[in-house]
C-alpha cells in the first residue's frame, strides 16, 4: 500500500551527524583528554591568586558570553583575507604588494590563533564525554592548521610564495572542518549556551513551601512547572533557578560559601543577592527570584515576562 506521506519531500542525506556520532564514540580519546586536562589544571594552579581572574577573563565571564567564539573569527577572517589576496596575486600586475598584504594578514591570524586556543582549552577542560572527545579533535585540527599557517608565513617570508599559498589553503580546509565541529558543540551539545532552563515568570508572590521545611539544606520545589532551589543562610532565604547556566548542574546539590552560591560540578560561584557570576566557567547569571516569608510560608516572586 502506498505511504500517504510519500509525496512529501525526501529527507536530505546528511553525513555530519554520522561523523559526530563516530567521533563521540572514540573512548580512546579520553586518555589524552585527561592528560591535557591535568596539564591545564597544573598551569592554572601556578597562577596562584590570579587563577580566578585569568579564568574569568578567558571564559568570558566579564562579557556575559563565552569569549572563545568571538576570538575564533579573528584567525578565520584573517586567513580568508590571505587566501583572497593569494588568488588576486595570480593575476598579472600587483603580485608583490599582495604578497606583503597576505603575509601580514597571516601574521594577524597567527596572533589571533593564540587567543582562540587559550580561550578554547579553558572552556574545553570542563566538558564531558562526547563533547570532550569532539572538542579534543576540534582543538587538534586547529593546532595542525595553526602549524600550517606558521609554516606558510615562514615560506612567504623566504620568498617561497607558492608553497606558502598551498599550506595556508590546506590549513584553511582544516579550520573549516574544525569550525563545523565547534558549531556542533554549541548548537548540538549546547556548550557555551545558557543551560539554566525556563524562568519562573509572573507578577505575583507564590507560596512554595512551609518555612519550617527549610532545614539548612537546599530544597528544590516546582512552581508552575519551573524548578526553583531555595537556600537558607544567615537567616535569609535565597531562591534561584534549579540548573547552573554553565552545563546545567542541579543547583540543589550546590552550597553556600561565604555569601556565594557554589555550583557542584565545576565550582562556578554566583552572588547570593543577585545570581550574578563571580567566578566561571559560567558566563551567564543564575536565575534569581525575590523571596519572602508570609504566614509561615516561603513565597517566591516570578520575573517579568
Ligand atoms: S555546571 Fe559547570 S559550573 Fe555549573
Amino acid at each position: 500500500m502506498a505511504n500517504r506521506w510519500q509525496h512529501f519531500e525526501t529527507p536530505i542525506p546528511s553525513t555530519g551527524p554520522a561523523v559526530l556520532a563516530t567521533l563521540g564514540r572514540q573512548a580512546w580519546l579520553d586518555r589524552p583528554s585527561y592528560r591535557l586536562e591535568h596539564a591545564l589544571t597544573f598551569v592554572f594552579a601556578t597562577l596562584g591568586r590570579n587563577r580566578d581572574r585569568v579564568g574569568n577573563a578567558l571564559h568570558g565571564t566579564w562579557l556575559g558570553h563565552p569569549l572563545h567564539p568571538a576570538l575564533t573569527s579573528v584567525p578565520t577572517g584573517a586567513v580568508a583575507t590571505t587566501l583572497v589576496m593569494d588568488a588576486a596575486s595570480m593575476l598579472p600586475g600587483s603580485a608583490a604588494r599582495l604578497h606583503d598584504g597576505s603575509r601580514f594578514a597571516l601574521g594577524v591570524a597567527l596572533v589571533g590563533s593564540v587567543g582562540a586556543a587559550a580561550t578554547g582549552v579553558t572552556d574545553w577542560q570542563h566538558t564531558h564525554e562526547r563533547s570532550r572527545r569532539i572538542g579534543l579533535v576540534h582543538g587538534a585540527l586547529n593546532a595542525i592548521a595553526t602549524g600550517l599557517y606558521a609554516s606558510s608565513w615562514w615560506d612567504r617570508r623566504r620568498g617561497r610564495h607558492r608553497r606558502g599559498m598551498a599550506s595556508s589553503a590546506l590549513g584553511y580546509g582544516l579550520t573549516l572542518a574544525s569550525g563545523y565541529l565547534g558549531g556542533a558543540l554549541v548548537f548540538g551539545a549546547g556548550t557555551g549556551v545558557d543551560r539554566s532552563g525556563a524562568r519562573l515568570l509572573g507578577d505575583r508572590w507564590m507560596p512554595v513551601l512551609p518555612a519550617t521545611a527549610l532545614d539548612g539544606r537546599p530544597h528544590r520545589v516546582a512552581v508552575n512547572g519551573v524548578g526553583v532551589v531555595l537556600y537558607r543562610t544567615d537567616g535569609q532565604v535565597i531562591a534561584v533557578g534549579e540548573r547552573c547556566p554553565h552545563l546545567g548542574a542541579p543547583m540543589s546539590d550546590g552550597w553556600i560559601d561565604r555569601g556565594r552560591i557554589v555550583c557542584p560540578w565545576h565550582g562556578s560561584r554566583f552572588a547570593c543577592g543577585s545570581g550574578d557570576v563571580l567566578r566561571g566557567p559560567a558566563t551567564a547569571a543564575l536565575p534569581h527570584y525575590p523571596v519572602r516569608i508570609r504566614d509561615g510560608f516561603v513565597e517566591v516572586h516570578g520575573v517579568p515576562k
